[in-house]
């Protein structure tokens, strides 16, 4: 449609290419919200090599392939039928790229039926979100989570979360302390600090956290920010880590598929399995963690082959096009989430901005297995038998 009607909103005169949305985006940003969101590990070495990792695949098209319509791109995840196998990864404190934030890109996600996943980190609460996703939006939650001595603001989180109609649990398992990263450090920069900016916005609205405060201070969470958000700060990325043991906690409490974040060894893929989670997410978190790390998109495939078919199997890191997504499903992933490209959407167009993304994401998907000679996104149609390695 766009080819016809063009755009209707205030865009870069660029259709969407996420490398060039990613330079004008960024030329747009203050410098602190370009070091956060562009900003990766160290040298940015596994962010790069997320992005290669699909270069080493190419598809192979079928030629003759008769077939009435478009594609299929519809599945189904945990029985929520979805229309392409794309979620929107969750991505923390949405206000610094854009005043509407979280509520423009789930507002976005809910227009496009794309599920929506809300960071614990976000800039504004679940419940507002869940409002503004509205009825028939489709959302799951992400966890930080917060050490066992703080098992009562998890269980907040988790119950606001199960009421406000997020249906799956998103526990990420990579991000219990803020990895090396240069250009937050070179600017001072921390946005879960700067309560002076963003206040409140800091998801700091938990009732038991905000109750625990006030015991401790004697006062609101608004009366003394530069307190609160260090310590809502340490409270989600508690610094040390949990273990397979503690998921049972997560079970207890969580009445719904619960998924883990950040998974990149089929050790941990068969461990996830064995304590009986219902899914992972292949991820490196976009190289904004560890670097020096392999591609997420590398031990893709290795993972699907130890675990896939019996739990679903999510996959981020590095994807920017319909091409990429194809390739992800083809090498096994039941679903994908991007980060980035919509980010950037949302700081050049708002809510359209990221409509236009996802909206450019499902359109590319379409057109590429349309010219594959792919006629769904299923396991016969789209598999490894599209794809060869480059470097074979
Ligand atoms: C993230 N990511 C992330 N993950 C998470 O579990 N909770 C969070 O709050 C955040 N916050 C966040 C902020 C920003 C600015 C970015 C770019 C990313 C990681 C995210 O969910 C996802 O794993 C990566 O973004 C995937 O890589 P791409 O798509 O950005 O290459």
């Amino acid at each position: 449609q766009t080819y016809t009607r063009g755009l209707d909103f205030e865009r870069p005169p660029l259709t969407f290419q996420a490398d060039k949305w990613e330079e004008l985006a960024c030329s747009r940003m203050s410098a602190d919200s370009k070091g956060y969101v562009y900003g990766s590990a160290g040298a940015h070495e596994t962010t790069n090599k997320n992005r290669a990792a699909f270069k080493k695949w190419s598809i192979v098209p079928n030629r003759l392939v008769k077939y009435d319509g478009f594609p299929d791109l519809s599945t189904e995840i945990f029985g929520e039928k979805l229309v392409a196998p794309i979620a929107m990864a969750p991505v923390g404190v949405l206000k610094i790229f854009n005043p509407d934030g979280e509520i423009a890109a789930t507002r976005a996600a809910a227009k496009e039926a794309i599920p929506y996943i809300l960071s614990t980190a976000s800039a504004t609460s679940i419940e507002d979100v869940a409002k503004a996703n509205g009825e028939d939006g489709q959302r799951w939650y992400q966890l930080y989570w917060p050490s066992r001595e703080h098992d009562d603001i998890t269980i907040s989180l988790l119950q606001r979360a199960k009421k406000s109609g997020f249906s799956a649990l998103f526990v990420t398992l990579d991000t219990y302390i803020l990895g090396w990263r240069p250009a937050d450090m070179d600017n001072g920069y921390n946005p879960f600090m700067r309560a002076d900016r963003i206040g409140v916005a800091l998801g700091m609205t938990d009732p038991v956290f905000r109750q625990q405060f006030k015991e401790r201070h004697g006062v609101e969470v608004e009366e003394k920010m530069d307190t609160a958000a260090p310590e809502w700060m340490r409270t989600i990325f508690p610094g040390e880590n949990h273990c397979w043991e503690d998921i049972k906690f997560l079970q207890q409490h969580w009445d719904g598929p619960i998924i883990l974040k950040g998974i990149q060894t089929i050790a941990d893929a068969q461990k996830a399995l064995e304590v009986g989670v219902q899914g992972i997410v292949v991820s490196n978190h976009g190289g904004r963690q560890q670097d020096g790390g392999n591609s997420s998109l590398g031990v893709l495939p290795h993972i699907v082959d130890a675990v896939g078919g019996k739990m679903t199997v999510f996959f981020d890191s590095g994807i920017q096009s319909g091409a990429d997504i194809a390739k992800a499903v083809a090498l096994g992933a039941d679903c994908v989430l991007v980060g980035r490209p919509y980010v950037y959407g949302l700081a050049l167009g708002g809510e359209k901005g990221v409509e236009h993304v996802l909206k450019s994401l499902v359109g590319e998907l379409e057109l590429t297995l349309h010219l594959s000679g792919v006629k769904s996104v299923g396991k016969k149609d789209l598999n490894r038998g599209l794809l060869v390695r480059e470097d074979d």
